[in-house]
């Protein structure tokens, strides 16, 4: 049985990058091919042993909430009329009874005051965090990868990938002392760094395993890059005392908190079904083919 039981899903920013869909559609809720990009990362979660789920939402969320409740009349109507594969993809949107947990944040604060939010709801134990932005498609999933090699290395853990030099100043960065297989054992952690101060290329995606220390370091930090309480400031902050480990997971990060990095998740997750493979790699051959010379 796994030793992380919880995880929390920050989910209560504003999506500015995806208006004007983002109007009035959660940015969670925007479909990767057919589901909707919460759905990846509840799957994840469940497939890591998570048994608890903690939603940090805000105004104009509302949709998250009923997508993960039963919709009695719809699955009436489709079991009446015998729609079976229709009702078998509800599956993934039943949450056992008391398993689900919303908080408000009520100010966009930063992603630091989100996680700082649910510390009535974790208690003491260590946690994960899972940003629903970042898709990561994989043989197995990154939460997993990471709650296995935390039962033998305690401390903070953070997913990492390496990235282009000239990138660094869109992540958090580790300052690496050791490395040993996928674990980098970090010295320091800086926000965005421009590409001439980084001091690795090894940077933050969206997956995290916290000690609950964590939350007296987000009480006691001020507000960081952009002006608002980063998270990594508080892990960094926690460094010396309880360790930061970043974890290499294996698999294929998607921005799909960017309009880019969603529409090339969008076609490898659908070149990726055997339904649709066939007519849609025929259509973007098609399309992408140099365009002919006019005469
Ligand atoms: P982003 O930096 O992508 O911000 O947040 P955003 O508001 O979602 O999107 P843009 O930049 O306006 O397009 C990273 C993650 O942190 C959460 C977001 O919901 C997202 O999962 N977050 C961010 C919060 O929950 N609260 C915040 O105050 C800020």
């Amino acid at each position: 049985m796994t030793h992380i039981r919880k995880a929390v899903f920050p989910v209560a920013g504003m999506g500015t990058r995806f208006l004007p869909a983002t109007k009035t559609i959660p940015k969670e809720m925007l479909p990767l091919v057919d589901r909707p990009l919460i759905q990846y990362a509840v799957d994840e979660a469940r497939a890591a042993g998570i048994e608890e789920f903690i939603f940090v939402t805000a105004a104009g969320k509302g949709a998250l909430e009923d997508y993960f409740d039963t919709a009695a009349a719809l699955e009436q109507r489709l079991t009446a009329n015998g729609k079976t594969s229709a009702l078998a993809a509800l599956e993934g949107t039943r949450m056992a009874e008391g398993a689900l947990s919303f908080v408000r944040q009520n100010n966009p604060l930063g992603l630091g005051h989100a996680v700082r939010l649910a510390k009535r709801l974790i208690g003491n134990e260590p946690f994960a965090v899972l940003l629903p932005d970042d898709v990561i498609r994989g043989p197995q999933g990154a939460l997993s990868q990471m709650v296995a090699a935390h039962a033998s290395h305690r401390g903070h853990m953070v997913a990492t990938m390496d990235v282009p030099r000239a990138a660094t100043s869109s992540y958090g960065i580790l300052d690496v002392d050791q490395t040993k297989g996928r674990l980098a054992l970090a010295r320091g952690v800086v926000e965005k760094p421009r590409p001439e101060n980084a001091p690795s290329t090894n940077a933050i995606v969206g997956r995290y395993i916290l000690e609950p220390s964590i939350f007296d370091r987000l009480a006691n930090i001020g507000p960081g890059a952009g002006g608002e309480l980063q998270l990594t400031d508080a892990i960094s902050a926690d460094l010396k005392s309880v360790g930061v480990t970043g974890y290499r997971f294996e698999g294929e990060r998607f921005d799909c908190g960017s309009v880019q990095g969603f529409v090339q998740a969008t076609v490898a997750f659908a070149l990726d079904r055997t339904d649709l493979h066939g007519e849609l790699s025929g259509f973007l051959d098609g399309r992408t083919k140099p365009m002919a010379c006019a005469a």
